[in-house]
């Protein structure tokens, strides 16, 4: 059966959003964070979902990640590529490179983290690979092809946001072994696991984590935004170029 795409979009991909009306998808979970719009890139069809809605309501604890991923898997998706934007701890890339993260660390709480109601159904997935290793290649493979220097590897801390980490968060964080420190990749991951998507994060670093930079985060984020995502972008294009 071939692969049916998805991709999740975050913070700083507005021109990846195009607001073409539609209804967000109703589930049994809830609402999804914008429609399921379709886009055409070199004659394949992909779905686009913006993970904070199309006009960027949503911080990331307020999603709805199980109506997301539900309406995903309903819409017959297979595989999901998901743009997370992150800041760096250590020194595996800098701010405005991207990585393809091989593992995390959740440090979120509160948030519909299974699709289980909470009865005798549930599952004890395994997550010990949490993203999936035949989606990272390609999206590896798609960088190479592109000539994007991109990192193979690294832990991402999940945290609970909205508000940034203190700088001894950030170095609780290293010492656990993170890498990079974003905000959205769980539930996610999991869900997609619980669903049986193949899930694969494309991390855009746009800024060194708290206590690492020497200028304020924000204007790290502006400075380095643009050139993640452009990265980000060729990557895409390759890999979904026949
Ligand atoms: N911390 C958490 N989430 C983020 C960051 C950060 O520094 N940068 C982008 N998303």
């Amino acid at each position: 059966m071939p692969e049916k795409y998805a991709i999740i979009v975050g913070s700083g991909f507005g021109e990846f959003i195009e607001d073409d009306g539609g209804d967000c998808v109703e589930t049994e979970y809830g609402r999804t964070s914008a429609p399921l719009r379709t886009r055409i890139m070199d004659g394949q069809r992909v779905t686009v979902l913006p993970r904070h809605g199309d006009n960027h309501t949503l911080p990331p604890h307020a999603i709805n990640y199980r109506a997301n991923m539900a309406a995903l898997a309903g819409h017959g998706i297979t595989a999901v590529i998901a743009l997370n934007t992150v800041g760096v701890i250590t020194k595996v890339r800098k701010p405005g490179e991207v990585a393809v993260p091989e593992q995390l660390v959740d440090y979120t709480w509160g948030r519909d983290h299974t699709i289980h109601a909470g009865g005798a159904d549930f599952d004890h997935i395994e997550f010990t690979e949490p993203f999936s290793a035949r989606q990272r290649r390609r999206l590896l493979d798609a960088a190479d092809a592109a000539g994007i220097d991109c990192y193979d590897g690294g832990v991402y801390a999940v945290a609970q946001g909205p508000r940034l980490e203190t700088a001894a968060e950030i170095d609780r964080y290293e010492r656990d072994g993170a890498d990079y420190v974003g905000m959205t990749a769980m539930p996610e991951a999991a869900l997609a696991l619980e669903l049986g998507l193949e899930y694969a994060c494309l991390a855009l670093v746009v800024n060194r984590a708290a206590g690492r930079g020497d200028k304020p985060i924000h204007g790290d984020i502006e400075s380095s935004t643009l050139s993640a995502r452009t990265a980000a972008t060729r990557i895409l294009n390759r890999l979904f170029e026949r």
